[in-house]
């Protein structure tokens, strides 16, 4: 058997990690999604994962195979991930948010397939809930991390969400710069603590990234002590 220096030191944990994009219906035909590929959070569920935690891994729709030795729960819109989410919330020691949740999913469902008709069509569009959000105003002992997937003033627009959301850290990256995207297998991030600690990292493999995430949570499952 091979032993890696992480072996072992998140035993006794049970981590919830979310990933990939969701799927928002308009029709039966038809919804509304982003870029994600899952890639990043499903990196991290393999790491924790060897690193000898309880994964639960809770994925939105992606073409990747599941990571050796974790739960996965496979949702599709922001709602079912909210509901998978909140039910494994209470017991678990830490939650990574790594999901691109969809801000807004259409207001009405159409039963059957829209039809085309002349001139212009507007789907309306009402919020979903945020999960991070409500995370925060829940946390007893959890370690919370989101993501902020930035494209301008990634510093800026880190801190607030880390802040609004009461997260203990924000992985932020910039998708704009070539390496750190969505659907590539490297990444560029900056981590923002709720100590006021900023760690920025030259570009890595996503597997890398997981692993400088999982090192700051057993930081923090030690700072909560
Ligand atoms: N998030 C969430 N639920 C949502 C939207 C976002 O849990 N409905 C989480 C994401 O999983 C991520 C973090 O919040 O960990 C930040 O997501 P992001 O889209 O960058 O931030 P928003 O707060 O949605 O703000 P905006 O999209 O306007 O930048
Ligand atoms: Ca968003």
């Amino acid at each position: 058997a091979f032993f890696h220096h992480s072996d072992g030191r998140l035993k006794g944990k049970k981590i919830v990690i979310t990933a990939g994009p969701t799927r928002e219906k308009i029709d039966p035909v038809r919804y509304l999604t982003n870029r994600s590929t899952g890639k990043m959070g499903y990196a991290i569920a393999q790491e924790a994962a060897k690193a000898g935690a309880d994964v639960i891994l809770i994925s939105g729709p992606v073409s990747l195979a599941k990571p050796d030795g974790v739960q996965v729960i496979m949702v599709e819109s922001a709602q079912e991930m909210y509901e998978a989410v909140i039910s494994q919330f209470d017991d678990s020691d830490v939650v990574i948010k790594s999901a691109a949740v969809a801000d807004y999913r259409p207001k009405h469902y159409a039963d059957h397939k829209i039809k085309k008709q002349p001139g212009e069509q507007v789907i309306e569009l009402e919020r979903t809930k945020d999960i991070l959000m409500e995370l925060g105003q829940r946390k007893d002992k959890q370690v919370l991390i989101g993501f902020a997937a930035e494209t301008e003033n990634v510093g800026e627009y880190a801190q607030k969400k880390l802040m609004s959301k009461n997260a203990d850290m924000i992985v932020a990256n910039n998708v704009t710069e070539s390496g750190a995207g969505f659907g590539t297998d490297t990444n560029i991030v900056t981590f923002y603590r709720n100590n006021g600690i900023a760690k920025e990292f030259p570009i890595l493999s996503k597997k890398e990234v997981a692993s400088k995430i999982l090192d700051e949570v057993c930081l923090l499952l030690k700072e909560q002590h």
